[in-house]
């Protein structure tokens, strides 16, 4: 038998896989442990990172009331951008470098989270902001050492950004999205606290639950680990491994909690039953493409995002044009997985049976249609766009699509079948509709 023939080795490949597990406490009510929480890691001054409409809420009452039971000292940054930007990274981090803080405490969701980690790093390791930005678009820098102790508190379940090294922005004179992965931005700990979802409008569990759903999916059929070249030193092993049997666990399982749950979390407006499942399923995901990684809907939706015209998303919490995070990844799925699943069929495969699909009898030449199909159907019964053009995209935008996608190089290599700027555009043109 031996491990799944996916990990099949090669003459020359990597034969190794680091498990670098993120520190999460998962459950109803964990919130109130904050303060308790914040005092066992030596933080007596916190930066306290939430977003405008968060700080609102009544579950960020609780996160003072326990900061304070504890004696805790912190000072709240709301500055924050939903779906943040080089401008609002650098203002949180001017934040961060006058505040002498020994901690980081983030309430909200992906958008807050990501803030935080990048204020962590400048202030503890001042820099031009694109220093620590992947390359090609920035230097790609290491990190010197640790960063400040910080505890990522999510308020939404698609991002995971509490377990993972990544921080994610939008370049506003460039309209495109990048990042700074390091394992070094990855939250000292994730409290993850259900409870705090029932406030989310139906549209921001939609979109986080598709944005959980395709990291589970894209790190399954990622290209495996075996396949990278064997780095010359240890040290050269990327945050992103590809594909490997500790991700596949988490992603299988991420993957049916959603399957089973979008729908009745969505349309009715999430009971707390549903909700405790998706987060939990969020946090399985993150943990296993914080591990393997994302490929091509993830890279694609960077410039999805970026390059916004005018579409406002329905029944969002702010009236600004944005395409959410997870509705631009979702747009691009299905047309995605038709193309990468003659790379790994049997795996797209098990992606649609995780999803409840009867599998038994279909040839592999039908994995991507039929993965794809699943995930339509699921997209049409939750109200999402239908494709591109129902984020005001059309044909003439393939080029520039394309374009923007290609600099997400640490994506683009993940996936399991190579791309180049050809086969992107006929992905986008794929992806304009689906019914
Ligand atoms: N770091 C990572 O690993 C990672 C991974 C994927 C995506 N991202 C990034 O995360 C960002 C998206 O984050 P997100 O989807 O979690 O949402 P978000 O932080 O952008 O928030 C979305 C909206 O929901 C509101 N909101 C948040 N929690 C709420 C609650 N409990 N009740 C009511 N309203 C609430 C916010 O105020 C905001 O208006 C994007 O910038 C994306 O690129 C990061
Ligand atoms: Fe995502």
């Amino acid at each position: 038998m031996g491990l799944d023939k996916y990990f099949q080795h090669k003459p020359g490949g990597e034969t190794a896989f680091t498990i670098e597990a993120p520190n999460l406490k998962f459950g109803l009510g964990v919130l109130s442990e904050l303060g308790e929480e914040s005092q066992s890691l030596g933080i007596t001054r916190a930066a306290l990172f939430v977003d405008p409409h968060v700080e609102k809420i009544d579950h960020f009452s609780k996160a003072i009331l326990s900061l304070k039971n504890a004696g805790i000292d912190f000072e709240i940054y709301n500055g924050i951008e939903i779906e943040p930007t080089d401008r609002s990274f650098k203002e949180a981090s001017k934040f961060a470098q006058n505040g002498k803080f020994d901690g980081y405490i983030s309430i909200g969701g992906g958008s807050t989270m990501d803030t935080a980690k990048a204020a962590n790093l400048y202030a503890t390791y001042p820099a031009e902001l694109f220093a620590y930005v992947n390359a090609p678009v920035g230097d790609a820098r290491q990190i010197p050492g640790s960063l400040m102790p910080h505890i990522a508190c999510p308020t939404t379940f698609g991002t995971a950004s509490e377990t993972t090294g990544i921080a994610i922005f939008d370049i506003l004179d460039q309209d495109m999205k990048t990042g700074i992965a390091h394992r070094a931005l990855r939250p000292t700990l994730g409290l993850i606290d259900p409870e705090g979802l029932t406030t989310l409008p139906a549209a921001v569990i939609a979109s986080n639950g598709f944005d959980v759903f395709s990291h589970a999916i894209e790190s399954y059929t990622a290209k495996p680990f075996t396949h990278r070249p064997a780095p010359e030193k240890p040290s050269q092993r990327p945050l992103l491994q590809g594909a490997n049997p500790y991700s596949d666990m988490a992603c299988l399982e991420a993957i049916k909690i959603v399957g089973e749950n979008i729908e009745k979390a969505v349309n009715q407006n999430g009971s707390l039953e549903e909700l405790e499942a998706l987060s939990l399923a969020g946090m399985l995901a993150g943990i296993g493409f914080g591990n393997a990684g994302c490929h091509l809907p993830h890279a694609m939706s960077y410039a999805v995002a970026g390059l916004v015209k005018n579409y406002k998303p329905k029944d969002w919490p702010s009236d600004h044009p944005m395409v959410p995070h997870g509705i631009s990844v979702i747009v691009n799925s299905p047309a995605a997985f038709r193309f990468t699943s003659e790379a790994c069929p049997d795996r797209h495969l098990k992606a649609a049976e995780a999803l409840g699909v009867d599998v038994r009898n279909l040839p592999t030449n039908k994995a991507g249609k039929v993965l794809g199909d699943k995930v339509i159907d699921l997209m049409k019964k939750t109200g999402l766009p239908n494709g591109l053009k129902g984020v005001g995209y059309n044909e003439a935008d393939i080029d520039s699509l394309a374009e923007n996608t290609l600099p997400t190089k640490r994506l683009l290599d993940i996936s399991p079948r190579a791309v180049d700027s050809k086969i992107l555009k006929t992905i986008f043109r794929d992806a304009m509709s689906y019914w």
